[in-house]
């Protein structure tokens, strides 16, 4: 019988659920949609990732601080914020089987059109005018209604005490926005950033490792004066710099100039795109024609939103664009529903130059989904070769930047290969011994690990305490004086050197 051959998103998940990078949650058991774990190379490339994050973000005002809290909040939280009342999506049911699906979902897959904003009537008109059917056994399906995607727990002895699991980081800044402004001296703008581990009851996770139960997100929240919304201290560092964004069907590429002038966005909201894309295509390299900004129309937008463009980037795995982060002018949305909910005072009265004004202040949201961006790095950076397969990860994101191998286990090769393996871990290298199996096989699995260099300590080594050093992408080699390579690494590495500049190949 013919073998069918893999897709792309099926060769990854195999590598990386084999390598460690990520696997099922409880998967012993028999895990749950949705539920994932991040195995030890997976744990290196997300911590990367993330420190990239806060490192870009945070330093992109001196006023920009990190916090961290709690997951698990009261439901007086969530009526304020809207969540209980809004967050939902569309649900449908097979009568037969008794499936669950999202409807918008199933009819975009089934009929191949876009639903986005479409409520239950219509989604159930569009299932019965189609004579759409459950996709698993061809059953009926039951009328569309919305289903709350919050989870709740009951807390304490009595279990009288109901609290929710947070379905968004960026609740936290908000509850803590009245301490932050006083702790950091009243200025504005104020963000505070939460990297945090967020629940939803997704109907119909699916996509792998794309749409979660349990996921992490990275939300800068920049509390700032509305009246000032149309200036940016950095203007000029952006205002020539094009933005990518889908509009009517088409890319273009809009200078933020353009983008304040002809379509009327405001210059705080626009800078802080410009940050957003450079973040992608500069930091983490991704190659710009997957990139876009897509606009998303009122129907669409999340319900706290004025202004949004989701940021989507074209992964094969997925077929298409996909969401992977936000950027979201939230308004007072947030803190003006706590400070009603709350009864506390979440206004600022600010003194400037001699005028008092009294105001709630506006959010501008800088939404990422961690674990999409790990899934979006995969994707991006997985190559298939004649005899191998590889992750070509810029440097600053390889789970690991150096192995070393002993070319044999004996004749004092492996005291050789351990003394360099361990100058390199003290140094800070994020570094793998691996001894056992040929050479070949060695060299291959570092190349599905997506690992920069390896170093192999052979029989020269004991005569001239040279090594050599192996390229991942190129599959050169070079050879490097062991006491030279904590400092030759540092610069192959961090200054993204070619190998060549340090010796002749070999
Ligand atoms: N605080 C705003 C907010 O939560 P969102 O668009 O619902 O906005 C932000 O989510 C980001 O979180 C998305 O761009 C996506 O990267 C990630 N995300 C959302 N739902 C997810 C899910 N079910 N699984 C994995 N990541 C998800």
């Amino acid at each position: 019988m013919e073998s069918k051959e893999k897709s792309r998103s099926e060769k990854i998940m195999d590598i990386v659920t084999k390598r460690g990078f990520i696997y099922p949650s409880s998967e012993i058991y028999g895990s749950k949609a949705g539920f994932w774990t991040y195995g030890s190379l997976g744990t290196k490339i997300k911590h990367k990732w993330e420190n990239l994050w806060k490192s870009y973000f945070l330093s992109l005002n001196t006023n920009f601080y990190e916090i961290d809290d709690c997951s698990i909040m009261p439901k007086k939280v969530f009526e304020s914020s809207g969540h209980l009342k809004n967050f939902t999506d569309p649900l449908t049911e097979c009568e037969k089987c008794h499936f669950r699906f999202r409807a918008d979902q199933l009819i975009e897959d089934e009929l191949k059109i876009d639903v986005a904003g479409l409520k239950e009537d219509a989604l159930t008109k569009l299932i019965r005018d189609n004579k759409l059917k459950c996709p698993k056994c061809k059953g009926n399906l039951i009328d569309v209604r919305f289903f709350n995607m919050m989870f709740d727990i009951k807390v304490g002895a009595t279990g009288d005490d109901i609290m929710y699991l947070r379905p968004e980081s960026a609740q936290s800044p908000y509850l803590a926005f009245k301490r932050e402004f006083e702790a950091t001296r009243r200025k504005l703008p104020l963000g505070l950033a939460v990297i945090g581990r967020v629940f939803r009851n997704e109907i119909s996770p699916r996509q792998g490792f794309f749409r979660l139960r349990e996921f992490i997100q990275a939300e800068l929240q920049i509390f700032f004066d509305p009246e000032k919304i149309n200036e940016h201290q950095n203007w000029n560092e952006v205002k020539d710099y094009s933005l990518i964004v889908f509009s009517d069907k088409k890319t273009r590429k809009l200078t933020c100039k353009e983008m304040k002038d002809k379509l009327k966005f405001p210059k705080f909201y626009i800078y802080h795109m410009a940050k957003v894309q450079q973040f992608y295509l500069d930091i983490l390299k991704i190659p710009e024609k997957i990139f876009r900004f897509r606009e998303l129309g009122p129907d669409e937008r999340a319900f706290y939103n004025k202004i949004h463009f989701d940021v989507e980037l074209n992964l094969e795995t997925l077929g298409g664009f996909k969401e992977v982060a936000g950027c979201h002018y939230r308004t007072d949305h947030d803190l003006g529903g706590h400070q009603l909910g709350s009864g506390e005072k979440l206004e600022v009265t600010l003194d400037e130059e001699g005028k008092v004004k009294k105001f709630i202040p506006h959010v501008l949201e800088l939404s990422f989904g961690t674990d999409r961006n790990i899934w979006a790095l995969l994707d991006t950076f997985y190559k298939e070769e004649k005899e191998r397969n590889l992750f070509t990860f810029p440097n600053n994101l390889t789970p690991l930047d150096v192995v070393v191998f002993p070319l044999v286990n004996k004749e004092n090769i492996p005291e050789f290969a351990e003394k360099v393996f361990l100058e390199l871990f003290k140094e800070g290298f994020t570094i793998f011994y691996d001894d056992s199996g040929s050479i070949g096989r060695r060299y291959r699995r570092q190349d599905e690990i997506g690992t920069k260099f390896c170093i192999t300590v052979d029989f020269d080594s004991l005569k001239d305490n040279t090594v050599t050093v192996r390229d991942r992408d190129s599959m050169k080699q070079i050879r490097i004086k062991s006491g030279e390579l904590k400092l030759k690494l540092n610069s192959l590495i961090k200054e993204n050197k070619e190998l060549s500049t340090f010796g002749n190949y070999i």
